[in-house]
């Protein structure tokens, strides 16, 4: 069995490729940068690119282009051209927030569920992550000022670790399940409860400054990311305001045999100097 993993340069993509390699299946991954030898070029933006990187691929681990509101225009004629290509096996990482109605990735969902023998869609959480990347506006915060704002309120959210999306990616990669699955963390927090989980790990004070939505949505754009993409992530933060995200599932427990990992478990790792 052969997997192209894309996005297999990111958080969840490159631990789905150190899954699989170490259970011997082999990975083709897919970059707009290829670097070493199980690396393709690969751009959804591209076409022409998208034949070499499916050679003698079985499976395929799908991750949106970044930052674009309408993923389903380039990723249903790739589906189409693999599935001609006789690959029989999909797992798409979408979003907790989304599902087979919504326009979109739900579009990509939908063609999955409608056209493929063998497929998974991952619907995870908000990734716990954010806290930690510098390029993330939750991290940059906390790296810099110690600080954070949303437009959530006190809405919670059922953090994840990318490391337990991965995990699921490859117990599905290897057992279809042919469903959407809902993966969250252990526990639903508010970024209230986050904030205080972290002064405890780094042991000096973080701050959450609840903003308003609009506010929220006018930092994002002003950071460079394109004002339709802000305005659907400021959307996701209202309906996170009104508990559309405050539930946890057994998902990772269910598909890879282990609990999901803590916020606190994450961050003692990812703040470790
Ligand atoms: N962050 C969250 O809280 C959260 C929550 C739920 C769902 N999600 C979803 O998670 C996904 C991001 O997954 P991730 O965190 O694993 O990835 P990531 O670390 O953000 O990395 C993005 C990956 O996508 C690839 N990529 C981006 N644009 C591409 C293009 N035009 N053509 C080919 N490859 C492209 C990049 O590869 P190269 O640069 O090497 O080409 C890179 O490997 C998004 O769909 C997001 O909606 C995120």
């Amino acid at each position: 069995m052969r997997v192209l993993v894309t996005g297999g340069t990111g958080k969840t993509g490159s631990a789905v490729a150190r899954g699989l390699r170490a259970r011997d299946v082999a990975v083709t991954i897919g970059s707009r940068h290829p670097r070493g030898p199980d690396q393709v070029r690969f751009d959804w933006a591209d076409p022409s690119s998208h034949d070499a990187a499916l050679a003698g691929v079985d499976a395929v681990y799908l991750v949106t282009p970044a930052m674009d509101p309408e993923p389903d225009r380039l990723m249903v004629p790739f589906i189409d051209r693999a599935l001609a290509r006789g690959v029989r096996r999909f797992v798409l990482l979408s979003s907790s927030a989304i599902d087979a109605r919504a326009p979109g990735i739900g579009a990509v969902h939908a063609a999955l569920q409608a056209r493929a023998p063998e497929w998974t869609v991952l619907r995870p959480s908000w990734f716990m992550t954010n806290f930690a990347d510098p390029q993330h506006a939750l991290g940059s915060g906390i790296r810099n000022e110690r600080a954070f704002v949303s437009a959530s309120g006190q809405g919670r959210i059922a953090f994840i670790d990318p490391e337990d999306i991965a995990a699921v990616a490859v117990a599905t990669l290897l057992a279809p399940a042919n469903a959407d699955l809902i993966l969250t963390g252990p526990e639903a927090l508010s970024y209230d409860e986050a904030a205080a989980i972290l002064s405890e790990v780094l042991g000096e004070p973080v701050v959450h400054r609840p903003i308003a939505v609009d506010e929220w949505c006018a930092r994002l754009t002003a950071a460079g990311m394109p004002t339709e993409y802000a305005a659907m992530l400021g959307a996701l933060e209202q309906a996170i305001a009104g508990g559309a995200e405050d539930r946890v599932t057994d998902e990772v427990l269910r598909r890879t045999g282990r609990p999901p990992r803590s916020l606190r478990e994450f961050a003692r790792a990812a703040f470790a100097l």
